[in-house]
């Protein structure tokens, strides 16, 4: 069951991703789609929707007809009970009806203020009295701090378990996030070097071109901290610093992903803002498009605080961290679209290759998200000629280059997860509750203190002057994410 059947996500991602994990065969014939949502529709014209929004993703040629005639349509008023008792019965007749053992999902794809409510219905109306599993899905934001986040959680566990609830990041969906595990427990030439006797920092991007669009109402409340920081790149980071897991179950993942959460120094008062830096866009060019600032988008407040990027230095006080600083970064309205993990490794003890000032570059194995799909080492070898002299050269994989064919879409991967039961790619309730109490710590102080300075990046560009001071305090340099980029091989 779809809630929020009708919204912007089902028809992007959810329908098409359902659509082609059908193409592959992952999904049998004994399944059926239960669209809920508030409007008024038949059957026919919930099912034209999908089949319009599967081609708008591409495909328009297909079994499009056989994948529709899975689908049903059930308008609803998430608050009236008697909405839940015919959405029950008409779950039980499509139970009988196609076979399903009582297995049921429910995924939430709406306004975060009715996850609540509706986890409450489901249990007090009976839909979660199953023969089979049950599980939740449920998209951000998961709370709106660390308080409202328990609150929530509290009100849903009334209803689902643990380990029935699959929190989405999307992030940890993405091909080369998962990759990022890979990387480092199936290499011998990493993981003896992944330390603070190595590494000299870990510098996290993840820039985007667009700017708020037509979220603002959402983003005024959010803005790039509560938005990215507090899920996607703390989850990037937890994956990145975390120890090998003893296996590879969702438990033992998830208990060392916690411990870094709980290993990373919190910051406050003053700490704040001598590690974390904000901005606000305002007007540039984009494509040589002029393009409006922040504070001039619909529905967003003319004298608007809210930070549209985030520049910061974490610490994670462990055995294997200490010391090595992580500096994140993401923002709207940037340069360019990229999310890119740079690892930039220590200088070599005494540099043999040049006589004068000139250093050799250090080492950095630069781990590609998106959009391309990759991963680079880059090392130092011999200038070919007479002298000796070393110039820096690049080891590239990319991703595509393997087999010719485009990896699956994020969602396509975490429906899949769910339906086969494994929560390894979701977050557990602690991962957001430690990454919550620690992103709180940065928006109390930013919310008591005005930012004077907003307006303070153009559009186009990547960022306030002061995301480039944080690091050049500690003797670095944010590594322009456009020139690392994969090459095709
Ligand atoms: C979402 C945020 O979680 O992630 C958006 O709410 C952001 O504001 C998006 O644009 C970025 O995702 P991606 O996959 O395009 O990097």
């Amino acid at each position: 069951m779809i809630f929020g059947a009708t919204g912007d996500l089902a028809k992007r991602k959810l329908f098409p991703s359902l659509y082609r994990l059908y193409q592959k065969g992952k999904l049998s014939e004994r399944f059926a789609v239960v669209g809920v949502a508030r409007r008024a529709l038949s059957n026919e014209e919930f099912q034209l929707s999908v089949k319009e929004s599967i081609e708008a993703a591409s495909d328009k040629n297909g079994n499009h007809d056989e994948f529709i005639s899975h689908f049903h349509y059930h308008s609803h008023d998430v608050t009236d009970s008697s909405s839940y008792l015919s959405l029950k019965q008409m779950a039980s007749d499509l139970d009988s009806h196609y076979g399903l053992g009582g297995n049921r999902i429910f995924y939430l794809a709406m306004a975060p203020e009715f996850f609540g409510t509706i986890a409450e219905h489901l249990k007090a109306d009976g839909l979660t009295d199953v023969a089979g599993f049950k599980r939740l899905v449920i998209e951000k934001p998961f709370g709106h701090d660390v308080e409202s986040a328990k609150q929530l959680n509290k009100q849903i566990r009334n209803a689902f378990s643990e380990d029935e609830i699959y929190r989405i990041d999307h992030y940890l969906g993405k091909e080369m996030v998962q990759n990022i595990e890979v990387i480092r427990f199936a290499n011998a030439i990493f993981e003896p070097l992944w330390n603070n006797r190595y590494i000299s920092n870990i510098q996290l991007t993840s820039s985007e071109v667009l700017g708020v669009e037509e979220r603002g109402r959402y983003y005024e409340t959010s803005g790039a901290l509560r938005d990215m920081v507090q899920n996607h790149m703390l989850q990037m980071v937890a994956l990145l610093a975390m120890e090998p897991p003893i296996r590879l179950t969702t438990e033992e993942i998830r208990s060392e992903k916690v411990k870094v959460l709980r290993a990373m120094r919190p910051l406050e008062g003053d700490a704040v803002n001598e590690h974390f830096v904000r901005g606000q866009y305002g007007k540039g060019k984009i494509d040589e498009e002029e393009v409006p600032a922040y504070r001039d988008e619909p529905m967003v407040d003319p004298s608007s605080n809210t930070e549209t990027f985030v520049a910061g230095k974490l610490l994670i006080d462990n055995f294997r961290w200490a010391g090595v600083p992580i500096y994140i970064r993401t923002g709207k309205r940037m340069e360019t679209k990229s999310t890119k993990i740079v690892i930039q490794f220590k200088d070599i003890p005494m540099n043999l290759y040049y006589q004068s000032e000139q250093t050799l570059n250090p080492n950095l194995l630069v781990i590609h998200i998106q959009p391309g799909e990759g991963i680079s080492l880059y090392l130092n070898a011999k200038k070919s000629g007479q002298n000796v002299e070393a110039t820096p050269v690049k080891l590239n994989f990319a991703n595509k280059g393997i087999d010719g064919i485009n990896t699956p879409e994020a969602y396509e991967k975490l429906l899949f997860d769910c339906m086969r039961g494994d929560a390894t790619n979701f977050t557990h309730w602690d991962e957001v509750a430690l990454s919550w109490s620690f992103v709180d710590k940065i928006s109390e102080v930013w919310e008591s203190e005005k930012a004077e300075n907003f307006p303070n990046y153009e559009s186009g560009t990547m960022g306030p002057r002061e995301a480039d001071q944080l690091l050049e305090k500690d003797g670095f340099f944010w590594w322009p994410v456009t020139d690392l980029n994969v090459d095709n091989c």
